[in-house]
């Protein structure tokens, strides 16, 4: 698997293994973007993370996997 110079979508990103791969693939050159619920959770990662693009969606819904892609 090539982890350099990608688009990675990480859904549920904010905690966890998302988070982790989310710290650090942005140094390998990647563009991360994480999703997740709780807008608080994705507000302070990104604080955390400035390079991360986040998104809030829920991806038990199939309208919010939808309206981000
Ligand atoms: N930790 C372990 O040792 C381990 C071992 C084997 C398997 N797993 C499995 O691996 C997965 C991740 O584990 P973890 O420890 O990294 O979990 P975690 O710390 O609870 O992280 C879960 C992440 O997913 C997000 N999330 C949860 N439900 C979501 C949904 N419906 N839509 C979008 N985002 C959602 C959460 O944010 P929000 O709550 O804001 O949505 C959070 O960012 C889980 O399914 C767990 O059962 C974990």
């Amino acid at each position: 698997m090539n982890l350099q110079n990608n688009t990675i979508l990480i859904t549920g990103g904010t905690s966890g293994f998302g988070y982790e791969f989310a710290s650090r693939l942005p140094a390998l050159g990647n563009t991360v973007i994480i999703t997740g619920r709780n807008a608080e959770k994705l507000k302070v990662t990104k604080q955390r993370l400035p390079a991360v693009h986040t998104i809030q969606s829920d991806v038990s819904k199939p309208g919010e996997i939808v309206n981000f892609i």
